[in-house]
């Protein structure tokens, strides 16, 4: 008998319930083609909650999360919200969700597919066979350190704090280890150790835990020269793991080598395997309600449930040969097309790939 496994699914607002509906569609096509059992639980969160139950992040919402083995999570917030006080804002239920589910790192992959590469503003044999994945600490450092404003020689001084303990950067570096297994085993480990303290914590837990995991091959870069090896050699990186501030801008650089927001999937990870999966994007107010959101990006967060919480590795690699397939076919949503008036809908595109799945598996 398959095990089933919980999926909390919360769907959120915009274009959140358009993308997760198709996403929910490829997860039961992969039932029936692999033989895996899911069971979905449904919750409010964001600016629908608010509407209906006055709070961004409802009690129940967090206890369907809290017993499910996985959380689909769509998009949150709108106009409509923008201007409520922040604890009746959807982001604050975003903050909200990953305090109390303890998910402490942000994983995002950066994958560049071959027939959209034209799409960057990088040179096509540049960007070729770039498939990485930066781990990002989430919930300590700069961020997170004491901040003051205080009276200085000099006039007004303002300071911010940057604390990480050998707890915290050891659990976000086991986790970027396990992940580096689960693929081509290279971590590129990212600090500023010839000038910061924490940088070289950092550096020393690394090196302490890395005899741990033999098979995967260790590089320390400086924050500064990833950043400029991201844009020269990107297709030389499989796993980067760096502290949090470095990791928001290193994300969104790394994002941007693959073009449309509409493509980027993301998941956050606590202790074990228990994991929150979600596009890059936000619920678009724009296009919301039009059926003309590009679900890729929310079907390859599936993937990356698959693989980082599941362990089926066999069906996440089907979802993204699936979504390779289709693209590679020339369907296309109006964010990724050239000629729009030929763009699929947000259904559309959801039916190619559940279909295109039963090649894939
Ligand atoms: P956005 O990501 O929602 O949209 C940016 C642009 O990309 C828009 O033109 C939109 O139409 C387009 N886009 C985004 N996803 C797309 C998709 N799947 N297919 C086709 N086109 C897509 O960011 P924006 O406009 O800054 O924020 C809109 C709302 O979303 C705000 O309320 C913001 O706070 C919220 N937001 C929520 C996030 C989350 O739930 N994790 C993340 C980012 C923003
Ligand atoms: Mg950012």
């Amino acid at each position: 008998m398959t095990e089933v496994k919980k999926i909390a699914v919360i769907a959120g607002d915009g274009i959140g319930p358009e993308v997760v509906a198709e996403a929910i569609k490829v997860m039961k096509r992969t039932e029936e083609l692999f033989g895996l059992k899911f069971e979905f639980e449904h919750g409010l969160f964001g600016g629908i909650a608010i509407d209906e139950k006055g709070t961004p992040l409802p009690q129940e919402t967090l206890e369907i999360c809290k017993r499910a083995d996985a959380v689909l999570l769509g998009a949150v917030g709108g106009p409509k919200w923008d201007n409520n006080s922040k604890e009746l804002r959807p982001e604050t239920g975003l903050l909200g969700i990953r305090k109390e589910l303890g998910l402490f790192s942000n994983l995002r992959p950066a994958v560049v597919f071959d027939c959209l590469k034209d799409a960057s503003t990088l040179k096509p044999e540049v960007l070729e066979g770039t498939d990485l994945i930066v781990v990002r600490e989430l919930t300590g450092g700069i961020y997170f350190g004491e901040k003051f404003r205080r009276e200085g020689a000099h006039g007004e001084e303002a300071v911010d704090t940057c604390v990480y303990n050998v707890t915290e950067v050891e659990r976000i570096v086991r986790q970027a280890f396990e992940v580096a297994q689960k693929r081509r085993k290279k971590l590129a480990s990212v600090d500023k150790a010839n000038v910061l303290e924490t940088s070289r914590l950092w550096r020393e837990t690394v090196n302490r835990i890395a005899p741990d995991y033999p098979d995967v091959e260790v590089e320390h870069v400086l924050v500064d020269n990833c950043a400029m090896q991201l844009l020269r050699r990107p297709s030389s990186f499989d796993v980067i793991v760096t502290e949090n501030m470095f990791g928001d801008i290193l994300s969104d650089e790394a994002a941007m080598l693959t073009g449309s927001i509409g493509m980027l999937s993301s998941a956050s990870l606590g202790e074990g395997s228990f994991g929150l999966y979600e596009p890059v994007h936000g619920s678009a107010p724009d296009i919301a309600g039009q059926g003309v959101a590009n679900p890729i990006a929310t079907i390859l967060s599936v993937a990356l449930m698959y693989r980082l919480t599941f362990g089926y590795s066999e069906a996440a690699d089907a979802i993204e040969s699936a979504v390779k397939q289709v693209l590679d076919a020339g369907h296309r949503t109006g964010d990724i097309a050239a000629d729009r008036a030929q763009a699929l809908s947000t259904t559309e595109m959801g039916d190619l790939i559940a279909n295109a799945l039963e090649g894939a598996a």
